[in-house]
């Protein structure tokens, strides 16, 4: 006889620890720099449609999914889908792309942590220092950076869902939420930020085409921790009566404001410091611009503010961005733990040895990809692509199974579960659903256009 199955606490609670696998890397530099490069205020209308219209409705189907079930992705496809091969195959693709999208993102923590460290022990110059990320990356010093990373989320986790997650989240989100909005006031007193705020908020809907929709629809589905398998997971841990459609309306709108209000500090810190910077030449890649241009903005504004004080403002954004990763990654280290816990009837303290052992090899083999390991750096060479064995699991997993996850989740609602009892799941809790314009657009929408969408995307990125 198994244990019950754990259930989150409250309602904010559960709120809180969805937030905080939403808001990630991606809300504080990955979405300010691609609003500024596509056009501002018409690239977050965009992006807030889509949340609204595409990735919501997607949300509740895993959400309601979860909870209908009280499984794991895997148990709860096979379960629901009568056994059927192709149901089962999506159970599968939606526990094994959190596995490996942890990976990735385990490597990026890391290094955050790592920058953290060195902000905090006033190595300010020496991150910013020229081609310091290279070398910092094949430094043996990222073993230590790494235990220390895995002890935080063995931690949290090892409390299980109500006494690790959710009591974490009720920490850290309010934190981070602080440590935000003071590090925007204190930018936004910078001379010069507002150059800033006019690339972030004047919109500039010539620069709407089809790569950057594609892009936004992307960006959102990802920020959302969409097609990760997370949100069946924490809808299995919600309970019976609690109304999921309000909390998912409340997870979109955190993520989608902390996304917004980032901005404000990431847009005019950059333009206050190199007034001169085309937006155009801005990277999109979150990871070259928290380790490559964030130190380098800091120690330029030590020139005017003293050495200290832009350390601690350095610590304080490298705090925040450890912050939103490490809640992240303890959303998707979940998925898989929680599915082994399920599936072998061990505890969680056994299941999280073996997920942790399993991430730590492959972490150590991607992490060591940039050059430590000549073969792992060259391996991909071999098969003909200039890329490093990281880049491989990010494109493939971020790019396009995330969408592909999404497609799957609407056809299963579509042809298996069927809508009527996705809305019946969603009317638990919230009994004027069904008949409110949201529900009945949610019941068109799902299973008409939003697949053939994240098709289109599919098939794009393929
Ligand atoms: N939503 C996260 C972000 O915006 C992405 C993510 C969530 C990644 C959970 C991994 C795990 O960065």
């Amino acid at each position: 006889m198994s244990a019950p199955r754990e259930q989150f606490g409250s309602k904010i609670g559960f709120i809180l620890a969805a937030a905080g696998s939403a808001v990630g890397i991606g809300n504080i530099v990955g979405f300010p720099v691609a609003a500024a490069k596509n056009g501002g205020a018409a690239f977050l209308l965009i992006y807030a449609c889509f949340v609204a219209f595409i990735c919501l409705p997607v949300m509740l189907a895993e959400m309601g999914l979860g909870r209908r079930t009280q499984h794991s992705p895997q148990k709860a496809y096979t379960e629901l889908g009568e056994g059927l091969t192709r149901w089962k195959i999506a159970g599968f693709l939606a526990t094994f792309t959190p596995f490996m999208i942890a990976v990735f993102y385990m490597v990026i923590t890391v290094w955050i942590f790592g920058y953290l460290f060195q902000s905090v022990i006033g190595n300010l110059d020496l991150i910013a220092s020229d081609g310091y990320f290279r070398t910092f990356v094949n430094e043996m010093s990222f073993l230590g950076y790494l235990v220390a990373v895995i002890a935080i989320t063995y931690l949290i986790l090892l409390g299980g869902v109500r006494n690790g997650i959710e009591r974490a989240s009720k920490v850290l989100m309010p934190a981070l939420f602080i440590m935000l909005i003071l590090l925007v006031i204190f930018v936004l007193t910078l001379d010069g930020s507002s150059a800033g705020i006019k690339f972030y908020l004047v919109p500039d809907f010539s620069r709407i085409d089809g790569s950057v929709i594609n892009g936004a629809l992307s960006q959102a589905f990802f920020s959302l921790s969409l097609g990760m398998g997370i949100l069946i997971t924490y809808g299995s841990y919600f309970r019976r009566n609690d109304d999921i459609v309000t909390s998912a309306k409340l997870v979109a709108i955190t993520d989608t404001s902390v996304a917004f209000i980032a901005g404000l500090m990431t847009l005019p810190a950059i333009f206050a410091i190199f007034p001169n910077t085309n937006v155009d030449t801005l990277s999109t890649s979150s990871v070259s611009m928290v380790f490559s241009f964030f130190p380098n903005i800091f120690l330029a504004l030590s020139e005017t503010i003293g050495y200290v004080p832009a350390s601690i403002a350095a610590t304080l954004f490298f705090l925040l961005a450890f912050v939103a990763a490490i809640t992240s990654l303890v959303s998707i280290i979940e998925v898989p733990t929680s599915s082994l816990m399920e599936k072998r009837n061990i505890s969680r303290k056994k299941a999280l040895m073996i997920i942790g052992t399993l991430i730590t090899v492959l972490t150590l083999i991607a992490a060591t990809s940039f050059g430590i390991v000549p073969w792992l750096t060259q391996f991909a060479h071999y098969a003909g692509v200039d890329k490093s064995v990281f880049d491989i699991i990010s494109d493939v997993f971020y790019d396009t199974i995330l969408p592909l996850n999404g497609l799957l989740i609407c056809l299963f609602v579509r042809f298996r579960w069927k809508r009527a009892q996705l809305t019946a799941e969603l009317s638990e809790g919230n009994p004027g659903y069904g008949n409110s314009w949201f529900g009945k657009y949610v019941n068109v929408a799902i299973g008409t256009f939003i697949p053939v969408i994240l098709a289109a995307v599919f098939i794009n990125t393929v």
